[in-house]
């Protein structure tokens, strides 16, 4: 006699996190060894039938294969972009949706971004906007994607004018970040991801702050538990301004005033963008010193924690503080009446937004990123 096979393969162990966003709520998985039970973890989502992944071109050689083998339908399909942030394009928009659609992918169709945040970005906007909205599941690869853009909804491509000015909030159905996918990961890459890590436990969490300080590899033990909480703070934060409507998302972007405007003065080319928040962090860090009562102790631990992960904290010679400066005044994420609104901390592990700061503070303040810490 033979033993039937088990209808529900065995899963590893593995966090989750809720998303509740009502109608639209959704689990995010986060552990290892998880990719060849996407399809798994869709089936018992009710997400049974027809779905193309897309990939870049990084992920697709490493990762198909894994995540191809646990799927048993054969409705299944994939489609290959460039990597790199040129992709996120209304031309690879658009390419993608004539793909999908040569592809006769229905309503009950799902789309699966297997990625980082560019992948996520560009596939969530194609799902928001395919035949108006199609499901969507993330499969991010890198740390930022797991611990930031996978999350939360904002879909979207950049414009010759400016970066993500075309897009649409549309929530994923299912989130599977696994850790393993981080060790083929450029190192570059992954501290640029700490920025955002080190970030949440700045604004929101001193007792996860102290434990990134001292530097996180991607295979730290610990890793799911620190990639749980940054996903946890950004979900609560989202949970309560979905739309960021009421300020509440504001404290995600601590670091992030002036680390846009160094991308957009240096042309998005010298630095990745964690790398740019690390530089924005630091004089955040130190804003908040000066305006906010951010005892001088701590910014000087937001320096070691950002030294500790590989992050600059010193711009490179020859970038002009005035060009960043006048990429300020042009920030997209500036309030209605025209003026800048700034996320600063009041002791670590607590930030508060909404602040107005003279232009005298700010320029002090970049004109520190000149200096050695
Ligand atoms: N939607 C949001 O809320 C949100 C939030 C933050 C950032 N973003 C967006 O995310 C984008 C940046 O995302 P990113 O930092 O993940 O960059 P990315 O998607 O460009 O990935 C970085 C590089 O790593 C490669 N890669 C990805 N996973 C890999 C793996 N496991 N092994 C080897 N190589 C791998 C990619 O091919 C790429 O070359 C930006 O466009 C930014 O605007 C969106
Ligand atoms: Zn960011």
């Amino acid at each position: 006699m033979t033993t039937p096979p088990d209808p529900q393969p065995s899963l590893p162990p593995h966090r989750k996190v809720r998303v509740d966003l009502g109608p639209r709520a959704y689990d995010v998985l986060i552990g290892r060894g998880m990719l060849n039970l996407v399809g798994e973890f869709m089936n018992q989502r009710g997400m049974k039938r027809t779905a193309v992944l897309i990939f870049d071109q990084n992920t697709g050689p490493l990762y198909k294969p894994p995540i191809w083998s646990g799927l048993y339908s054969a409705d299944w399909d994939f489609l290959t972009i460039d990597s790199g942030e040129q992709s996120k394009s209304l031309k690879d928009a658009a390419k993608l949706l004539s793909d999908l659609a040569n592809k006769r992918l229905s309503r009950s169709g799902t789309v699966i971004a297997v990625g980082g945040g560019v992948i996520g970005d560009l596939a969530g906007f194609v799902a928001a906007t395919y035949l108006r909205g199609i499901n969507f599941v993330q499969v991010p690869t890198t740390l930022l994607a797991m611990v930031d853009s996978s999350v939360g909804g904002k879909t979207g491509v950049n414009l010759p004018e400016g970066k993500n000015l075309v897009g649409a909030f549309h929530q994923p159905k299912l989130v599977v970040a696994d850790l393993d996918t981080l060790k083929t990961l450029p190192p570059r890459e992954f501290s640029a991801g700490m920025a955002e890590v080190i970030k949440y436990g700045a604004i929101k969490d001193k007792a996860l702050f102290d434990r990134v300080a001292k530097g996180v590899k991607p295979d730290d033990a610990d890793l799911d538990e620190i990639v749980e909480k940054c996903v946890a703070i950004k979900a609560r934060i989202v949970e309560k301004d979905e739309f960021e409507t009421k300020g509440e998302r504001a404290l995600l972007n601590f670091g992030h005033t002036i680390g846009h405007a160094i991308e957009k003065a240096t042309g998005y080319t010298t630095y990745l963008h964690g790398e740019a928040i690390s530089l924005g962090m630091r004089a955040a860090a130190w804003l908040s010193v000066w305006q906010a009562g951010l005892p001088e102790s701590d910014a000087r631990r937001i320096e070691s924690a950002l030294t500790a992960s590989c992050l600059p904290v010193t711009l490179k010679p020859g970038i002009d503080c005035a060009a960043i400066l006048s990429a300020l005044g042009n920030d997209k994420k500036v309030a209605a009446d025209g003026r800048n609104r700034w996320v600063l901390l009041k002791k670590l592990g607590e930030a508060t937004s909404g602040w107005e700061l003279s232009g005298d503070v700010v320029e002090k303040a970049v004109d520190l990123l000149t200096k050695p810490i």
